[in-house]
């Protein structure tokens, strides 16, 4: 079956061209042929300048990632045929709210700054107790082991599309890894942390994260968990527990969500009359 590819070529560095702009490619797929061995094929056969990362081709190294038709996906595991099937087209793009550098190459750095953030390590209390990991602990924090790294949460991610500071889902599910461990000895000191301006508070739970992981990793039942953490232990003082607290409150109260009262509760008032105009 013949498929036409549409893929976006940008190179920075090609004074003449630089682009972006789509090109096309045929592709006589055969069946059970995945995107990356279509990309593969046209890099092997017809454009060696097509720029592309890919390693395991297993579905485990996550560096395969792109925008297929619109949405995040590793390329190696998804199969052409059934893809185009579905969307009647096969569109081929970086992934998105990352800066590209070639092609379908995409600047991970900022994706590993914010890992580096969240300390992506166990920083134990000591004590012999707090080496013993029932199964349930281990349940807990399960899910977050799962990640790849590959990226398509954060592509995905509303929040970080409108603030690059915003420290994401990946690098929030991975936070939860380490806080939601009951050997970790830091975990105030994680939750506060993380609670500060452009953390895990700035997340809009729209879901993304976790409708486009390719590995399950849940990153906003994650960062749900961490916030829910976060305020047992006391970390209160941030417009994100205080918004919550202000909620309950009103719930409470008046047996219903009361938007305007519970807004000038957690923003106070003279912060609420610079949020007139946006009303
Ligand atoms: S649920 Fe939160 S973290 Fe996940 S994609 Fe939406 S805004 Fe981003
Ligand atoms: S959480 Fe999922 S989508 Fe996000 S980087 Fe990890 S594996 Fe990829
Ligand atoms: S090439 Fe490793 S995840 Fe796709």
């Amino acid at each position: 079956m013949e498929i036409k590819f549409s893929i976006r070529r940008h190179d920075p560095m090609d004074r003449e061209n630089p682009g972006p702009y789509y090109r096309e490619y045929v592709v006589e797929a055969a069946e059970g042929m995945t995107v990356l061995d279509a990309l593969l094929k046209i890099s092997e056969e017809e454009d060696p300048t097509l720029a592309f990362r890919r390693s395991c081709r297993s579905a485990i190294c996550g560096s395969c990632a792109m925008t297929v038709n619109g949405f995040a996906r590793l390329t190696c595991n998804l199969q052409v045929i059934p893809e185009y099937e579905k969307m009647g087209a096969m569109k081929i793009e970086p992934l998105a709210n990352h800066r590209t550098v070639k092609d379908l190459v995409v600047d991970m750095a900022p994706f590993w700054e914010k890992m580096e953030k969240v300390a992506p390590f166990l920083m134990p209390a000591g004590g012999s107790e707090t080496n013993q990991v029932t199964i349930e602990d281990q349940a807990r924090i399960d899910e977050s082991q799962r990640c790849i790294m590959c990226g398509c949460c954060n592509a995905e991610c509303n929040s970080l599309e409108i603030d690059e500071r915003f420290i994401a889902p990946a690098a929030s599910a991975k936070a939860w890894r380490f806080a939601g461990d009951v050997r970790e000895g830091h975990q105030a000191k994680r939750l506060e942390r993380l609670s500060e301006e452009h953390g895990i508070w700035d997340c809009v739970r729209c879901l993304h994260c976790t409708q486009y992981c390719p590995k399950d990793v849940k990153p906003l039942k994650q960062i749900e968990s961490l916030r829910s953490a976060a305020m047992k232990a006391g970390v209160l003082d941030n417009p994100g527990a205080k918004h919550v607290e202000a909620m309950a409150d009103s719930v409470e109260r008046f047996g219903r969500l009361d938007e305007g009262r519970h807004d000038l509760q957690d923003t106070g008032f003279l912060r609420s009359l610079g949020m007139i105009p946006l009303g």
